[in-house]
């Protein structure tokens, strides 16, 4: 058995987990947090993705021992209260999910796909990146849509918040 001790969504947690639990499943079993969904055992369907320490992560390729220590943000911890992260609302406009099961892995590696690309993006590097997360309903062709749609205005969220700053100093 491990102790295991994280940030999650800002809050601290922990607990003790069997040295093989995973966790996508410390965080759905242990902490309740069943946004990160489980859709398959090979590690290839991308509905596990957290951010742990800033960046994507197929929870069920971490076991929660291994996470110790670390910053995690699930689905649940990525709105600001009732306002929606940028992400969240484009899927929502774009019509980005229809059974909504690879939704939440959709969402957190889209966030660290528009946050590895400051430059911006266009659909051809979107649809590579996001070739490890799979979607049965959608045809991906919405996801595209909202991943562009979001990348833009998180990009004109920072300029307006760089010009309040040097307005401000
Ligand atoms: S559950 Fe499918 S990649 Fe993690
Ligand atoms: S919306 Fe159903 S699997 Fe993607």
């Amino acid at each position: 058995m491990s102790e295991v001790s994280l940030v999650v969504n800002g809050r601290r947690v922990s607990g003790v987990a069997e040295d093989r639990t995973l966790l996508v499943h410390f965080l759905r079993e242990h902490l309740g947090l069943t946004g990160t969904h489980v859709g398959c055992d090979t590690s290839q369907c991308g509905a596990c993705v957290v951010h742990v320490d800033g960046k994507a992560v197929k929870s069920c390729t971490m076991l929660a021992a291994q996470a110790s220590g670390s910053t995690v943000v699930t689905i649940e911890g990525l709105a600001d209260g009732a306002d929606l992260h940028p992400v969240q609302a484009a899927f929502r406009e774009h019509h980005g999910l229809q059974c909504g099961f690879c939704t939440p892995g959709m969402i957190m590696a889209s966030v660290d796909i528009i946050n590895r690309h400051p430059e911006g993006l266009d659909e051809a590097t979107v649809r590579a990146e996001l070739e490890g997360n799979i979607c049965r309903c959608t045809g991906y062709h919405n996801i595209v849509k909202a991943v562009l749609a979001a990348s833009k205005t998180m990009a004109k969220g920072k300029s307006k918040a760089a010009s309040r700053a040097k307005k401000a100093a």
